[in-house]
C-alpha cells in the first residue's frame, strides 16, 4: 500500500494549493467586475464604514464569538462521542450498559448545549443587526431629508425608496448571518482538518484529494450564480420602478383605458424575473447536487479504502484503520462538505451587501447644497419685510429663470404675482424658503440675507399653501397640527377662521376623521381648506400661497375667497392667483414676464398703465361678462 503515498501526498498538495490561487484568483476578479455595477468605493472602506455602525455594539459581538467557538468544540468533538460507542457495542467482551447509556446522555448533553447556543447566537446576533439597520436607514432618511429641492428631483423616489429598504436589508443580512457563518465555517473547516489529521493523517489525504474539485464547482458556480443572481435583481428593480411609477396614476391610465397595454407590459416583467427567478433555482439545483455527489464520492471512497483497512486487517498505507476511525470520518466530511458549500454560496452574497451598502453611502456622501452657514443666526421675531436685490437664478445652468428681479414688499403687505405660465412666480416663493439658492444678488427678510439665517428657523416664519394640498395619512388632526403642540380650541378657531369648520362639522369623528394617502377621501376645496388652517394655526409672519384657488368649485371659492381676504390682515401675504379678481385689493401686483419683471403698482395704477395687467384683466373681464350674460 505505500506506492500510494507520494500520489496522496502530491495530489493532496495540489488540491490544497489550487483551492487557494482559485480562490485568490476569483478575489481579485470579483472587485472588477462585482455584479454589473461600477464600484468606485473600496471594499475596506465599505467594510470600514459599515463597522463604524457595530462598534456600538462590540460587546454583543465579543459574546457571540465566544459562543461560536463553544459550539464549534461541540461538532467538532460529537463525532468522537459516536465512534467511541460505535467501540463500545462492537466490543461485547468488556461491554457495560452504563458505560453506553453515561456516553448517550453525554452525547445528547452536547447536543442540546450546542442548540442552546446556536439559539442564542441568532438570538443577539438578530437583534444587534436590526439595531445596527435601523440606525442607518435613519441616518439615511436624515440624509435624504436635508438634500436640497433640486438634488432630491434628481434622484427617483422608487431609487431613494429601495436605499432605505431593501438595501439595508441586505446589509442587516450580512450582519446577522452572513459574517458569522463566514467566520464560522472557516473555523470549522480547520477543526475538522486537524481534527482529521489527528486521527489518520493518510485518510485525511485522500479526503483533501477531493478539494479541486470542490474549487472547480464552486467557482463555476459563482460565475453562473453572479449572472442569475444579477439578473433577479435587475428583474426585481424593473417591477418595483414599474409598479411606483405605475400605483401613482392609476386613475389615469383607468381614464385613458390603458389598463390592457399596461397590463401586457407588466406581464412582460413579471415574466422577465420569473425567468431569472427560474434560472437561479437551476443554478443552485445543478450546484447543490454535484457537491452532494463529490460528497458520496468521498464517503464511499472512505468505505472502501477503511473497510478494506478493517476486514483485512491490514494497515492503510502505515496506519491502522478501525471501524470507530471510520465513523468519525464518515461524520467529518460531512462536517466538511457543509461548510464549504454554504461558503461558496454566500461569498457572493456577501458582495452584494457590500454593492448594497456601497449604493446607500453614495446617496449619504452627497453633499446637500443648500446648508446652515457656519455663522447662520436664529431669527426669533420677524415683521415680515421682503426684498429681492437683482437677483439671478437658474434651474440649470445658463439658463436664466430668473433674471435681474428686485422688488421690495412692506411687512403686512399683500402682494401678487401675475403672468403667463413659465414667467417664474413659483421660482420666486420657493427662493424665499430658501429651497434652492440664488446665482445672484440677494434675497432679505427684514433687512438680513436670508443666506445667513438658519434654514430651519427661517422656514419657522412662512407658511406655504400651494395648489397641490399634500395631506398624510392619519388623521384631519394631525394633519393641521403637524407634531406641534395644540388644543381643540385652538384647532376649532383655526378651522373657523378659514371657514373649514362647515365640513369638519359634517363628519362623523369631527377632528379624528380619517385622512387617507394623499387626502384623497376629500376634495380639492376641502383640502385647500385644511392646508389654510395648517398654515394659520402655525401663525407665520409671511404666507405665501401659489394658485391655491385653481380648481375649486364656486360654492367652496366664495368661502375660500372670505377666508383668503381675512388672512390677508393677518401678516405678509404673498400671492399667485390665476383669477384676478381673487388680488383686486392687493397692495402690489407685480407683473412678470420671461423672469422679469415689466411692471408693477396696485390695480388702479396698472389698469390706468394699460399695459400687460390690463390686458390680462380685460380679457377675464370680458370673458366673465360673457358667460354671465350668456346663462342670463
Ligand atoms: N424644478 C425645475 N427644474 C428645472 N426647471 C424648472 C423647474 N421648475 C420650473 N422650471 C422652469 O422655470 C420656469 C419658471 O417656472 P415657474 O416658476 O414654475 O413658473 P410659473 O409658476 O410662473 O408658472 C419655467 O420655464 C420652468 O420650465
Ligand atoms: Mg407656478
Amino acid at each position: 500500500m505505500y506506492e500510494y503515498l507520494p500520489l496522496l501526498i502530491v495530489g493532496a498538495i495540489i488540491g490544497v494549493i489550487s483551492a487557494v490561487l482559485i480562490v485568490v484568483f476569483s478575489f481579485v476578479k470579483d472587485k472588477k467586475e462585482s455584479m454589473g455595477f461600477d464600484r468606485k468605493m473600496k471594499d475596506s472602506e465599505l467594510f470600514g464604514r459599515l463597522l463604524k455602525y457595530a462598534k456600538p455594539y462590540w460587546k454583543q459581538f465579543v459574546l457571540v464569538f465566544f459562543i461560536m467557538l463553544l459550539s464549534i468544540v461541540f461538532s467538532l468533538v460529537s463525532p468522537l462521542f459516536i465512534s467511541n460507542i460505535q467501540g463500545l457495542i462492537k466490543n461485547p467482551a468488556g461491554f457495560e450498559m452504563g458505560d453506553l447509556i453515561l456516553r448517550v446522555v453525554l452525547y445528547v448533553a452536547i447536543l442540546l448545549v450546542s442548540l442552546t447556543c446556536t439559539y442564542f447566537q441568532s438570538l443577539i446576533l438578530q437583534s444587534t443587526g436590526q439595531k445596527i439597520v435601523s440606525k442607518l436607514r435613519e441616518d439615511a432618511f436624515t440624509h435624504i431629508e436635508s438634500l436640497s429641492h433640486s438634488q432630491l428631483s434628481k434622484i427617483p423616489v422608487g431609487k431613494l425608496v429601495t436605499r432605505v429598504t431593501n438595501d439595508t436589508n441586505a446589509i442587516s443580512q450580512m450582519f446577522t448571518s452572513m459574517l458569522v457563518n463566514l467566520v464560522q465555517n472557516c473555523f470549522v473547516i480547520v477543526g475538522v482538518v486537524v481534527m482529521m489529521i489527528s486521527i489518520n493523517y493518510m485518510l485525511t489525504l485522500m479526503v483533501l484529494c477531493f478539494v479541486p474539485f470542490i474549487v472547480l464547482f464552486t467557482v463555476l458556480f459563482r460565475k453562473f450564480s453572479r449572472r442569475a443572481y444579477r439578473k433577479v435583481k435587475d428583474g426585481y428593480t424593473d417591477i418595483n420602478t414599474y409598479l411606483s411609477e405605475n400605483l401613482s396614476v392609476m386613475k389615469i391610465t383607468q381614464i385613458f383605458n390603458r389598463q390592457d397595454a399596461k397590463m401586457n407590459q407588466f406581464v412582460d416583467k413579471n415574466d422577465k424575473l420569473y425567468k431569472a427567478i427560474h434560472g437561479q433555482i437551476m443554478v443552485f439545483g445543478i450546484f447543490r447536487p454535484l457537491m452532494y455527489m463529490l460528497y458520496i464520492c468521498a464517503v464511499l471512497c472512505l468505505f472502501f479504502m477503511g473497510s478494506r483497512g478493517v476486514i483485512k486487517n491490514v494497515e492503510f498505507m502505515g496506519q491502522v484503520i478501525t471501524s470507530e476511525t471510520i465513523v468519525a470520518f464518515y461524520m467529518y466530511i460531512s462536517k466538511l462538505f457543509n461548510p464549504l458549500q454554504s461558503l461558496a454560496e454566500q461569498f457572493h452574497r456577501l458582495q452584494s451587501a457590500f454593492a448594497s451598502a456601497e449604493k446607500i453611502f453614495t446617496i449619504m456622501d452627497i453633499a446637500p447644497d443648500v446648508v446652515d452657514a457656519p455663522d447662520a443666526i436664529e431669527l426669533e421675531d420677524v415683521k415680515g419685510e421682503i426684498e429681492f436685490k437683482n437677483v439671478w437664478f437658474a434651474y440649470n445652468e445658463g439658463e436664466w429663470v430668473l433674471k435681474d428681479v428686485s422688488f421690495h414688499i412692506n411687512a403686512n403687505d399683500t402682494v401678487a404675482f401675475v403672468g403667463a405660465t413659465g414667467s417664474g412666480k413659483t421660482t420666486i416663493l420657493s427662493l424665499l424658503c430658501r429651497n434652492y439658492d440664488i446665482q445672484q444678488g440677494t434675497i432679505l427678510l427684514d433687512g438680513i440675507d436670508i443666506k445667513t439665517i438658519k434654514i430651519a428657523s427661517l422656514r419657522k416664519h412662512f407658511g406655504q399653501m400651494l395648489q397641490d394640498v399634500f395631506l398624510f395619512a392619519g388623521t384631519i388632526r394631525s394633519n393641521i397640527v403637524l407634531h406641534d403642540e395644540f388644543t381643540d380650541e385652538q384647532i376649532m378657531e383655526a378651522c373657523k377662521y378659514v371657514n373649514a369648520d362647515h365640513f369638519i362639522g359634517k363628519l362623523t369623528n369631527g377632528l379624528d376623521e380619517e385622512v387617507r394617502e394623499r387626502g384623497n377621501n376629500f376634495s380639492a376645496g376641502q383640502r385647500q381648506l385644511l392646508s389654510f388652517a395648517r398654515t394659520i394655526i402655525h401663525r407665520p409672519e409671511v404666507m405665501i400661497l401659489d394658485e391655491a384657488t385653481a380648481n375649486i368649485d364656486t360654492e367652496t371659492e366664495v368661502l375660500i375667497q372670505d377666508s383668503l381676504n381675512k388672512m390677508m390682515n393677518i401678516g405678509t401675504m404673498l400671492i399667485v392667483a390665476h383669477r384676478l379678481s381673487t388680488i383686486q385689493h392687493a397692495d402690489n401686483i407685480i407683473v412678470l414676464d420671461h423672469g422679469q419683471i415689466i411692471e408693477q403698482g396696485n390695480h388702479d395704477q396698472l389698469l390706468k398703465q394699460k399695459c400687460r395687467y390690463y390686458d390680462l384683466y380685460t380679457l377675464q373681464f370680458t370673458k366673465e361678462q360673457l358667460k354671465k350674460s350668456q346663462k342670463a
